[in-house]
């Protein structure tokens, strides 16, 4: 591993919290909570996750969460995260949690909440890393289904900062979500969404104009379309690309084959994440040692993309220029 990858100091900005769920977790839940799994060993589960796009992937990926049940589940599973975060040298994390998948099987979002925000305040005490929780909608299922779950967390606004918009991308536009992403801002929420992962540019636009979404998450499609690209330049949206899924799901052949260095010369606001690491095969250093290789990226333009996840953080001022501090005394111990 690159050693300038690991000691940087970055963010983690796309991580769904259900995508960390390794097989060895899954197992030890599965006992506990007496959920039958239909795999021998966390062995056999990895040789499953073989994806051929974003729906294959999916189906497997909401199976793994019917081992979620009671909010100590959802703690150990932030827990384990945050251990892993803390030794790749994470110093901040929004985190998306997709509620939708585990209250239709009448798991109380009390729990659900409660687990994952007290696991981030040990993360924050023990680690120092700061966190924040983004309620994400599953745009598979109706505008409607999402407004309940946004007032069914109400109660719990406090342990949330926004709300974002994942699941099948083919077929669901943002547009679909407009009325309760205009009301979660109403309440303060930050918003963001999934667009252009495997949807067209036109998603991209409408999460941008019609939801408010402040950053778009993937979003490696927007390069098929030149006033796309202006805007996202111009109003510096930021991307947060995650190039290891990008493969596995089989939205780009190979890493080389990724348009990363596109995006980047286009001046773009890129970060680097690792969406659902379980699943994909690396947490976000090796998202960015992928990178590093593939595209022989210099000690500058890997600080370029730590200080891109600093700048595209939710985070007040004085924080994001805590972190940003902490990332130049390494670049400058680098240099000499
Ligand atoms: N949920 C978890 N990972 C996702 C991804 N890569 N795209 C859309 N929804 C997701
Ligand atoms: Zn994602």
């Amino acid at each position: 591993m690159n050693s300038l990858v690991k000691r940087m100091p970055k963010a983690e900005l796309h991580l769904h919290i259900e995508g960390t769920l390794e097989p060895e977790l899954m197992f030890e839940l599965a006992l506990r909570n007496r959920v039958a799994l239909p795999f021998k060993s966390p062995d056999e589960v990895r040789k499953a996750y073989k994806f051929s796009d974003l729906q294959s992937f999916l189906d497997i990926y909401y199976q793994g969460t019917r081992v979620l049940l009671h909010d100590r589940d959802f703690y150990d599973l932030a827990w384990a995260y945050l251990q892993k975060a803390h030794e790749q040298n994470v110093r901040h994390a929004e985190i998306f949690f997709d509620p939708q998948a585990h209250t239709e099987r009448d798991v109380p979002i009390q729990a659900i909440i409660e687990g994952i925000h007290d696991a981030l305040r040990c993360g924050e005490q023990r680690f120092g890393i700061s966190s924040r929780l983004i309620l994400c909608f599953l745009r598979h299922l109706s505008g409607d289904d999402a407004m309940r779950t946004l007032e069914a967390a109400l109660p719990y606004r406090n342990a949330f900062a926004g709300v974002g918009l994942d699941s099948s991308e083919r077929g669901h536009p943002p547009e679909k979500f407009t009325k309760v992403f205009a009301r979660a801002r109403e309440e303060g929420l930050f918003a963001v969404a999934h667009a252009g992962e495997e949807g067209p540019p036109e998603y991209v636009w409408q999460a941008l104009d019609r939801l408010g979404a402040s950053r778009i998450d993937h979003g490696v499609r927007c390069v098929e379309d030149p006033a796309l690209m202006d805007r996202l330049r111009t109003d510096r949206v930021p991307l947060t690309v995650c190039p290891l899924s990008n493969v596995k799901l089989r939205v780009f052949d190979s890493i080389r084959a990724h348009n990363l260095p596109h995006l980047l010369g286009a001046g773009l606001c890129v970060t680097i994440n690792s969406d659902d690491p379980a699943y994909f095969g690396g947490y976000i250093n090796e998202n960015f040692e992928a990178v590093g290789e593939a595209f022989d990226l210099t000690p500058v333009q890997l600080w370029a993309l730590a200080r891109n996840s600093f700048e595209a953080a939710f985070v007040d001022d004085a924080r994001r220029s805590a972190l940003l501090t902490e990332l130049e005394m390494v670049c400058q111990n680098n240099r000499r």
